[in-house]
């Protein structure tokens, strides 16, 4: 049985050690079950840092006027893509800010040129971009889209993510598009948003488990002090006691109950929880309920550009040394390196 919005909610309310021990080996449990041991390895590219949009909390936000903005030539990712088939990587995620200069006739002959030519699975996370799009980039071949919900508070939402001009931003709607166009979908949301209490956060999650996601991406709110949520400018009135906390521990906790409403799905252990402990924050995540990881592999000088929020982990290593160093911190968990695109796999239903 799924545990339900007041169970997933008192969940998230402990604290004590005892609590934490518990969630800790059910999800474990729960994942080894249902995806077993392999970790499997997601090259991430990070092909534009250009955005039309203004969420409040991220820093490629098109308000900011700091950073410099940056686009991948066709040739660039390729140079990185033999990369990330040399190091054994089963998938691309090519991720980027809401860039229209990201033509979509361009990125789907990209796309058709990786499905012709390496056994890559194709991901992308482009943000927000029209029906007709999400179409042509599925019949070029891309396999699976990445889009957050970031909460499901509609409030909250509004107030941090401002709608393009004349449109409405519905992301449970695109979702739904997605996987209606046979997309593998995967979304998530942001953990301790400023004005994020523990009822919504477990609406997030009951949620994630009826859209039956087949990946979930979620990770602690990193402030960066370039936005206007960052930097305190905006602050939703919430009562103190029912803020959810942008800690390491609440993060575990929204992985291991993921876990628990999504069994099947792939759900990786998130930069932005390396970042909040470099030592073992992705070591925890995996042991926690999560089964994949997403390296850098965006050339260094983009990289640091790619500045969504501060401080970002393995910014500076290069992609062979985030693959030596994962190759030995997944073996230290007794876990392997997965092999293969590294789908979801649905298990036959019990009877
Ligand atoms: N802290 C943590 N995560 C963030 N994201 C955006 N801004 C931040 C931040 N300040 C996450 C969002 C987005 C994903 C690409 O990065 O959830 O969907
Ligand atoms: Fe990048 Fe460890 S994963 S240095």
């Amino acid at each position: 049985m799924k545990p339900t919005i007041e169970e997933i909610e008192s969940h998230l309310r402990q604290t004590g050690p005892r609590e934490m021990k518990d969630l800790w080996n059910r999800a474990d449990a729960v994942r080894k079950e249902n995806v077993g041991d392999a970790v499997h390895l997601r090259g991430l590219l990070e092909i534009s840092n250009t955005c039309v949009r203004a969420c409040a909390y991220c820093g490629l936000s098109r308000e900011n006027t700091r950073l410099q903005r940056y686009r991948m030539t066709a040739e660039e990712i390729f140079d990185c893509l033999s990369r990330i088939v040399s190091f054994g990587y089963g998938t691309v995620v090519m991720q980027a800010g809401e860039d229209y200069g990201i033509e979509a006739d361009w990125l789907a002959g990209i796309i058709r040129q990786i499905r012709q030519t390496t056994p890559l699975a194709v991901t992308l996370s482009m943000g927000e971009r029209p029906f007709e799009e999400l179409k042509r980039w599925r019949q070029a071949g891309a396999d699976r889209y990445l889009l957050r919900f970031e909460t499901s508070d509609p409030d909250l939402y509004r107030r941090i993510h401002p709608a393009r001009q004349g449109q409405t931003a519905d992301r449970r709607k695109i979702l739904n598009q997605l996987r209606d166009l046979g997309y593998e979908v995967g979304s998530g949301v942001m953990i301790g948003l400023p004005g994020q209490t523990f009822r919504s956060l477990a609406r997030d999650i009951e949620l994630f488990g009826r859209m039956d996601l087949d990946m979930v991406g979620v990770g602690p709110y990193i402030p960066n002090p370039d936005t206007p949520l960052g930097s305190g400018r905006l602050r939703p009135k919430i009562d103190p006691a029912e803020q959810v906390p942008n800690t390491e521990q609440m993060a575990y906790q929204v992985i291991a109950l993921t876990r628990l409403v999504c069994p099947e799905a792939n759900i990786p252990s998130t930069t932005a929880l390396a970042t909040i402990n470099r030592d073992s924050g992705r070591e925890r995540g995996l042991s926690r309920g999560a089964n994949v990881v997403m390296p850098n592999v965006t050339p260094l000088r983009y990289r640091q550009l790619y500045e969504i929020y501060p401080g970002k982990a393995c910014l500076n290593e290069t992609a062979e040394v985030c693959r030596g160093c994962l190759a030995e911190r997944i073996a230290a968990l007794g876990r392997h390196i997965g092999t293969g695109p590294g789908s979801r796999i649905r298990r036959a239903a019990t009877p």
